[in-house]
Formats: C-alpha cells, structure tokens, sequence
C-alpha cells in the first residue's frame, strides 16, 4: 500500500466491525456531541452532514455532490499533502527519483515542478477532485447568548441550538435520509420577551470556491425560491457528465421582526441532482413545499434514517460502543442505496483524497457496511461494473488481457492519480474489488446481481 488511504475518523474501529460477530437489531446507542463555546469558529469540529449524495459540513462554505468532479486541481493543496521522504518514502521516489528534490519544500510550487518535469495533468488523464458548490445555508445568526450544535446521530440531524436571553432559537440541519436530493435547514425562534425582537441572517459568502458557470438563473417575482443550472468550469477529462441543477430558498435578506409571544419558523430546501435543466429540481422542490407544512418532510426522513439505521454492534466496552456508533453513522451517511458510487476515504462531505474512488471504497468501507447495509455497501459493485470497458484498456495498454482496475478514479473511472506510476504500482485493487464482489455475494445471494456482475467478475479472473 503506497498511499494510507483510510478515513481517519474510521480507522481505529475497522478491524472491530470486520471480525465483530456480534450483531443485534436493536437500535443504535444514541450519541450526540457539544462543541464547547469556545471552539464554536472551529470548522473541523462541525458536524458532517450527508446522506451520500448530498453532503457538506455544517456553516463551511463548501457542499459537495458525490460524483461531481471537476480536473482543477489546487495544486498547493497536492503539494501540500505531506509528501515526505519519512512519511511517504515510496511516493516521494516515484516522484521525485533520486531525491534532490525537498517534496515538503514544494507548497505553492507544483505547477513549476510539473512544467520541469513535463508533466501535463489532463493529458496524463490524472487530476481530479470533487467539485465544490456554495452551500446555500452557510450562515451566521448574530446571537449573543450561549449557543450549543450538536450532533445527532439517532435522529441524523446536525442541531445548532441558542438561548439568546429568553429567546429559544433552533435551528436544524438534514441530507434527507427519503429523498436523496434533499438538504433542509429548519429554523424556529420563539420571543418569549415582552417586546420585539429582530434577528439577521449573515451569509457566508465563499470567494470563489464555486467550480461552477452557471447558464440559467431565475426566481419569480416575491418568491424566495431561486433556482439554478449550470455545469463544471473544468470538467474532468472525457466526462460527458457535468450538468448540475439546483434550487433553494433564499436566506431572509432584510431582519426579521419577531413580536412578543410570536414563533417564526421556517424551512430552507434545497434540492439538488445532475441535471442539465432545472425541471426536475424545481418540481421536487415544489413537492417538498406542500410538504413541509405539515412537518412530512423530516417526518420522512426519520423513518428512512431509522430503516437505514437498524441493527448495531454493541460490546461490553461502552466506549468502544460509542466508537462504533459514531463510525456506523459516519459510513452511513456516506453511501446512499439510490446512487450508483461508491464514496471516497474523506466522505462524501470533505475533498479528503480529492473525493476520489480508491481500494477503501470496498475493503474497509463497504467491507464495514455488508452485514448491515448491503444496498449501500453494494453501491460500488454497480461504479465498477460501468467502468468494465476502462479497465478492459487499461489492462490493455499494459499489455495484459482482461480487466484491471484503476487505483484512484473520480466519474469517469480514468486515471486519476496524481502520480501516474503509483497507480502502476497498486496493482492490488483488481483483486480487491473481486474479493468484495465474493464477499457481498456471500451476504446476500442475490443471483440477480451476480448476473448483473458476470462480465465484471470473469473480466478480473481473465486479468
Ligand atoms: C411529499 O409527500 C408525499 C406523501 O407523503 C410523498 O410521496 C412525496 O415523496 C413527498 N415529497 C418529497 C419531496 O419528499
Ligand atoms: C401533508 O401535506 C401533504 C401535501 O400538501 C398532503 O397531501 C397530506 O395529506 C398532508 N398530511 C397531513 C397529515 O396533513
Ligand atoms: C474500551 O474501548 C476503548 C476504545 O476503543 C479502549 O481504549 C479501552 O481500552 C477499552 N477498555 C477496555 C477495558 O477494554
């Protein structure tokens, strides 16, 4: 293994939830966590919101489709991973043969370094990372009393509550678990003074981290709804997939006034999907409209994130619990039965590892999810079987017959390695992903599938 491509957050349970035998259909142990005041600016402790097609961290600028890529790659951010010849010896000699170079020393150089040694990231076909899109409800609410977010991970919800002198503020944050074009933001503030009070929404306006243009633009006259369409500025190369279309409620832009013994409350939709025209998205948004009234909305969600969520790996060890509990919900929220993909080692709400596909995607993600999830842990098996021609040429091109697998792919499963001759080097993930094609077929003897998967499983066999 060239590169340690493991979510962090998963790593120290991955074994335990492999070779733990015990499963039970009871409910998960709740957990939530507190971000303490003072940390409230921190972004690395806000909650991570996803249901594996949507997903972002609460307040950051950023959200995220799974399966948008674009090939702008930040080449500080690559430069900036910490390719050292302690860390990464391997890496640091494909690199940089010979040595010479300080790799850790490159920050903010790559460009110069990839010009010298003739390296043209979209002719190589490699370079990539998962698009960025503003998220719509990325806010600051001026409150001055005590503010708490949590994170609920029975109810699947990121809660950011405040008590502002004797206001209740609430505001809550789903990926719904029932639609997976559905991100909701509710909001409910209760002026329990005695006279008027007047909130404002702040957006967070992120400078330029958009990888979108956007075509098509509209909002009707007094409507809050706003809805957009448009495509990756730099798709990744050969991708005939780039359209994405959304609409939302707009964020209140003058203050609201709140009388005495009043509730204001409000839901914030935003829906989302891989569309060239907003039609689609602006139905669902509609639907969702009518539906939100009488609370069907996260009512559904619920009974989706409990369905989803049923069946847990429980110890002795109460902390260990709580560890599994928080990497269940992690893994997910990650991956979504609806969509085709699988997720890459940073999630579906960070650009950790450029939001690429790579050998985790089976091993140890959906390797975790089998014996509870196996809709979401089969998601990848349907990404590889579409790519079945790619790794016909790829075995091809080095002279072999059969299917060999790309080791790190965005949408349109090239080579997406920043390092074209690691993914040479990691010739591993073919078998991986026929031991994880045995694996799912064992849990679930689904012939059908295997049917489905026959091409793809004789291709690897052939190789
Ligand atoms: C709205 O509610 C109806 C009836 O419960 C449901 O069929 C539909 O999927 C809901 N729409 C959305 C967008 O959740
Ligand atoms: C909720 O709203 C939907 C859509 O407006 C409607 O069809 C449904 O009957 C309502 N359900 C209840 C319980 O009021
Ligand atoms: C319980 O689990 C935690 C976290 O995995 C571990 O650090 C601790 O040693 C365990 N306690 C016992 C008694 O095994």
């Amino acid at each position: 293994m060239v590169y340690r491509t493991i979510i962090p957050l998963l790593q120290s349970c991955l074994f335990l939830l492999i070779f733990s035998a015990a499963t039970h259909a009871t409910p998960e142990k709740a957990l939530s966590f507190s971000i303490p005041e003072s940390d409230i600016s921190n972004p690395s402790l806000f909650p991570h919101i996803s249901n594996g097609f949507i997903g972002t961290i609460l307040n950051s600028p950023a959200l995220y489709i799974s399966s948008l890529f674009t090939s702008e790659l930040e080449w500080l951010e690559a430069a900036c991973l910490s390719i050292s010849k302690s860390s990464n010896p391997i890496l640091a000699e494909i690199l940089n043969p010979g040595g010479g170079y300080e790799l850790s020393g490159l920050c903010g150089k790559f460009d110069a370094f990839l010009k010298e040694k003739e390296i043209d990231p979209l002719e190589h076909g490699y370079g990539a990372r998962k698009a960025r899109l503003q998220n719509p409800f990325a806010y600051t609410l001026h409150l001055n009393g005590r503010q708490l977010t949590d994170l609920q991970v029975d109810l699947d919800v990121a809660t950011s509550s405040a008590t502002m002198y004797n206001d209740d503020v609430q505001l809550i944050f789903y990926a719904s678990a029932a639609n997976k074009n559905l991100y909701v933001n509710s909001i409910s503030i209760r002026n329990s003074q005695e006279h008027e009070v007047v909130y404002n929404f702040s957006p967070k306006l992120n400078r330029g981290s958009d990888d979108i243009s956007y075509t098509t633009q509209f909002q009707k006259d007094n409507s809050n709804k706003i809805c957009k369409s448009g495509e990756v500025i730099k798709p990744e190369k050969e991708s005939e997939d780039k359209y994405v279309s959304f609409c939302y409620t707009t964020l209140p832009s003058s203050p609201i006034r709140i009388k005495p013994g009043e509730t204001y409350s409000e839901d914030f939709i935003f829906v989302v999907d891989r569309d060239a025209s907003t039609d689609a998205v602006s139905r669902i948004y509609d639907d969702s409209s009518s539906n939100k009234s009488n609370s069907t909305l996260y009512a559904e969600h619920l009974k989706s994130w409990t369905a989803k969520s049923t069946g847990a790996i429980t110890t002795k060890n109460e902390t260990l619990n709580e560890q599994i509990s928080s990497t269940m919900y992690a893994l997910r929220t990650s991956l979504n039965a609806d969509h085709p993909f699988p997720t890459s080692p940073g999630g579906t709400t960070t650009n950790g590892y450029f939001g690429l596909y790579f050998w985790d995607s089976e091993i140890w993600i959906a390797s975790s999810l089998l014996l509870l999830n196996p809709l979401e842990a089969a998601t990848s098996s349907h990404y590889r079987m579409s790519l079945l021609d790619k790794y016909k040429q790829f075995a091809k091109s080095n002279g072999n017959e059969g299917c060999r697998i790309v080791w790190q792919s965005g949408s349109t499963g090239n080579d997406a390695s920043l390092a074209p001759f690691a993914n040479l080097a990691e010739e591993h993930i073919t078998a991986d992903t026929a031991f994880y094609l045995r694996s799912l077929y064992y849990v679930t003897r689904d012939d059908e599938w295997l049917s489905d998967m026959k091409e793809l499983v004789f291709c690897i066999a052939d190789y």
